[in-house]
């Protein structure tokens, strides 16, 4: 790792205030960031960009096995915000950042991830935030969690919204999209079906979607490769329906394998430390043989998923 050891920044969080060292620089796609050691975090190192967000106001948990909570930060935005120690896993905090900074890196629209600390008192005065469990309340750590930007809004008509009509499928602006996380998926060994948060677009007819929840990518919470044909898929398979073109999938393969490397080998030097369990550099050395093996990966699953595809477009037939 490249050290430059040079400047110092104060972190924003108005509970913590705390001096750091910036020990490099780095940016993987739009995301600019800084590695850093902070002082007063029992010399942590920790990503310095994005230490200088904090929670400032709990809104609500949010539903779904991580116990995630939605937060307000001092940036006047909101996060739905995974926390260390959730219950679904070790590695899902790793995986959510690992996803969030590929899927941007590679232009597909992901929701953006950030890292954002939680303070003591906050969650000392937010008990509603901790995580629940048949033996009851436990209080998540202060620290450094990570954060995927809202789409919507918290309140109202815009509160983010997973579901769609089936009838309103040809709506949906750039859905070959899907087609593109699909193929990513499969790359990362996606143990879950892929979820998305979709919203009226700007003309008020078409709609957008932001891709969500990457908890699952990269082996799962255990980084456990297993093949599983087709488990990748949203959910709504009608959302694939005549995306399928050989050509476009090996479009897909070969701007990911231009794309991809820059980004996975960046990575393991920034993600902290307590975001993940296992050996890192093995995983990366795994991505970095399965982006070699992707079109063989894909043919394995394309019999599977064209079944799928082709079933949707009949039953919407019937
Ligand atoms: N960036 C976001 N914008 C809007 N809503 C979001 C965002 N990220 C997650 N959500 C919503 O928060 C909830 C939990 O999200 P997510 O699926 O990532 O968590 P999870 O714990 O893995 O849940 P599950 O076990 O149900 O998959 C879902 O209702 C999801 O729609
Ligand atoms: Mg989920």
């Amino acid at each position: 790792m490249r050290i430059e050891n040079t400047k110092k920044c104060l972190l924003r969080n108005p509970h913590e205030l705390g001096t750091c060292r910036l020990l490099s620089n780095e940016s993987i796609g739009r995301i600019s960031l800084g590695l850093v050691e902070i002082n007063p975090f029992h010399m942590e190192e920790y990503l310095c960009s994005t230490v200088s967000l904090s929670a400032v106001k709990f809104v609500r948990k949010m539903k779904g096995g991580s116990q995630s909570i939605l937060v307000q930060c001092d940036d006047g935005r909101f996060y739905v915000v995974k926390m260390i120690g959730n219950p679904q896993g070790a590695n899902i905090l790793s995986n959510e950042f690992l996803g969030s900074a590929i899927g941007a890196a590679v232009g597909l629209p992901v929701t953006e991830g950030r890292i954002i600390h939680i303070s003591n008192s906050f969650l000392d005065g937010e008990p509603e935030a901790w995580f629940e469990s048949q033996s009851g309340r436990r209080r998540p750590d202060a620290g450094l969690h990570f954060g995927s930007l809202l789409v919507g809004q918290p309140f109202g008509s815009e509160r983010p919204n997973e579901y769609f009509s089936r009838s309103k499928v040809s709506t949906i602006a750039n859905r070959n999209r899907f087609l593109g996380m699909y193929i990513l998926d499969i790359w990362a060994n996606h143990q879950d079906n892929r979820q998305a948060i979709f919203l009226p677009g700007v003309d008020g007819r078409s709609q957008a979607f932001f891709f969500i929840d990457h908890g699952h990518m990269f082996g799962g919470p255990n980084w456990i490769f297993q093949e599983r044909p087709g488990g990748a898929l949203h959910l709504e398979s009608s959302i694939y329906d005549s995306l399928w073109n050989d050509d476009i999938v090996s479009s897909w393969i070969s701007h990911f394998r231009k794309t991809v490397p820059e980004v996975l080998n960046r990575i393991p030097s920034i993600i902290p430390a307590r975001w993940y369990n296992g050996n890192l550099q093995r995983l990366v050395d795994t991505l970095t043989h399965r982006l070699a093996r992707l079109t063989e990966l894909v043919e394995a699953e394309a019999t599977t998923s064209r079944l799928l595809m082709q079933r949707s477009s009949e039953n919407e037939k019937m």
